[in-house]
């Protein structure tokens, strides 16, 4: 008689393997189901952890050439060793996804080594290299992620034509870099070869960066990286690119339509965002729904519409974030323990991690508007703030959106040094409820960048006093 499991995950990114952890030290037996060779999905192996490895080794980089004389800190013109740069890349990624095997044998979770399909409910096929297993199980949780989304026409090598996956394991540093899409991979990816020197290119369909972002940081933001040498070309699409001996010709288009012009470029990063990934998972055949999109369809409590399925992450609807993955991994193991596993999505952090960094929590001023909300906002910019400029990192501004009658805060925005760590102070308060004024009465810690965000919260009272 086949081992049988309280509960069977499909998939190891911070969904699934966040999941499997969860419902192991609740007292649940557990397998994961996993195809590539190393646990911890897209966002150890080929996102989050790598794609930050190489930003921070470009920043240091970077800073070694402009920041540090600044500094009074002569270190000569900085050479680059990219194999060094990629080696450390590979060493993260590598002690991270085996912090992960090692946490699945802590929690004694069985790993299965191969592809899964749902055969039903309670049952799931493994198709690996030792050949077809299949497993029972009481329940299945559906956490296969997603993957970069094509665009039409446009054959990707990961060579020439690549996507973030290609892009972070370029051997050269291209002399010019075509990015196509100005969303969070465009604008990180874009950074890292910008700071190694290539000249970066951004072609975006729409007219402006980072949508969903407020609209006050994207612009501010894009004239940051202008400044950095990053070339816009907003309201614009590409429809061809051809591959000849010496480079890459893409063709581009105004977004509506128009006369044609050509940009020679040496290496193309399509990154126009990313679709959930169900291939070979047998969803047709278990009768499980999907959107229009091919998200998994799930109620409120990650149920799929077949008793004992669940899914969660990237693979069902909401933002393609790994935080907002594991998240789902803990609600839905906390639900089959018969908690009352929960997701606040309306208090769910965002983070570009470029120089300087973009932030954002809750709501942004257009969505205000949009839902017709009375909000009052304050900005407080790093110019006025004594850390900020004793670290050269005067750049940006923190936003604070409150509601006008309860002064409940609904939204902060920042941009600046270290906004993907001061976010949190907003997050937490927005977690409880807090208004403006409890932010501006909590005393923070000086000379600190997060003086700016207490700032901000005040400008929404009797005042800022740096301004
Ligand atoms: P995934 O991480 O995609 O994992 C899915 C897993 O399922 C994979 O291991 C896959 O091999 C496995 N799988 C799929 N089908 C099967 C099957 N049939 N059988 C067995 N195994 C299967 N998010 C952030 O929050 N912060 C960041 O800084 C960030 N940076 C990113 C940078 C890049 C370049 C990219 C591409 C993404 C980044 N993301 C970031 C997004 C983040 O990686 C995803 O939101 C997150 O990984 C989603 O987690 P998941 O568990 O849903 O799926
Ligand atoms: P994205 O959705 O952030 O951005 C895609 C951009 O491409 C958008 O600005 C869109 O308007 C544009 N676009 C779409 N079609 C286009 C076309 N044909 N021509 C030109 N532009 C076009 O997607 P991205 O950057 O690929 O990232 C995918 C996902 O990965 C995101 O959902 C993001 O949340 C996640 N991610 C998160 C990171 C983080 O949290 N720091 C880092 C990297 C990825």
């Amino acid at each position: 008689m086949a081992e049988r499991f309280d509960l069977t995950v499909i998939g190891t990114g911070p969904g699934g393997y966040v999941c499997a952890i969860r419902a192991a030290q609740l007292g649940m037996k557990v397998a994961v189901v996993e195809k590539w060779p190393s646990f911890g999905g897209t966002c150890l192996n080929i996102g989050c952890i790598p794609s930050k490895a190489l930003l921070h080794a470009s920043e240091m980089f970077e800073e070694a050439g402009h920041t540090l004389p600044q500094l009074g800190v002569e270190v000569g013109t900085p050479t680059l060793n990219l194999s060094a740069m990629m080696a450390h890349k590979d060493d993260t990624v590598a002690s991270n996804t085996g912090g992960i095997e090692y946490l699945f044998k802590k929690n004694k979770i069985t790993a299965f080594r191969g592809t899964g399909a749902i055969l039903g409910q309670g049952r799931v096929k493994v198709a690996g290299e030792a050949g077809e297993t299949e497993i029972e199980t009481t329940n299945i949780v559906i956490a296969t992620g997603s993957v970069s989304a094509g665009l039409p026409g446009i054959e990707i090598d990961e060579e020439r034509v690549v996507t973030s996956t290609g892009a972070l394991k370029l051997d050269k540093v291209p002399a010019n870099l075509l990015v196509i899409g100005a969303g969070v991979i465009g604008l990180e990816l874009g950074s890292v070869w910008a700071r190694l020197g290539a000249r970066v290119t951004v072609v975006e369909f729409l007219d402006r960066i980072l949508p969903g972002m407020d609209l006050d940081v994207a612009k501010q933001f894009q004239r940051m990286l202008q400044k950095q040498g990053f070339d816009f070309k907003l309201g614009t699409k590409v429809t061809d690119i051809e591959k000849t001996e010496n480079g890459l010709v893409a063709t581009l288009e105004p977004a509506a339509g128009g006369e044609v012009s050509l940009l020679e470029t040496d290496v193309a990063l399509v990154a126009i965002g990313r679709v959930p990934f169900t291939e070979g998972l047998g969803l047709d055949e278990a009768g499980i729904a999907r959107d229009p999109r091919g998200r998994v369809v799930t109620d409120a409590r990650y149920k799929t519409n077949i008793d004992g399925i669940y899914a969660i992450g990237d693979v069902i609807a909401g933002p393609m974030l790994a935080h907002k993955a594991e998240d789902e991994g803990v609600a839905v193991a906390e639900i089959l323990a018969g908690q009352a596993g929960h997701v606040n999505y309306g208090v769910i952090p965002g983070v570009v991690y470029t120089s300087p960094e973009v932030a954002s929590v809750g709501k942004t001023e257009e969505e205000l508007k949009a839902e017709g909300i009375a909000y009052k906002a304050a900005k407080f910019p790093f110019t006025a703030n004594g850390r900020a400029k004793a670290m050269l990192a005067s750049q940006g501004f923190v936003k604070i959106l409150a509601d006008k009658e309860t002064d409940r805060v609904l939204g902060c925005h920042i941009v600046g040094k270290g906004a993907g760590e001061m976010i949190h102070e907003a997050a937490v308060l927005m977690e409880f409820g807090g208004s403006a004024e409890d932010l501006a009465r909590t005393c923070h810690a000086h000379p600190t960048m997060s003086e700016a965000v207490r700032e901000a919260a005040m400008g929404l009272g009797d005042g800022s006093i740096h301004i």
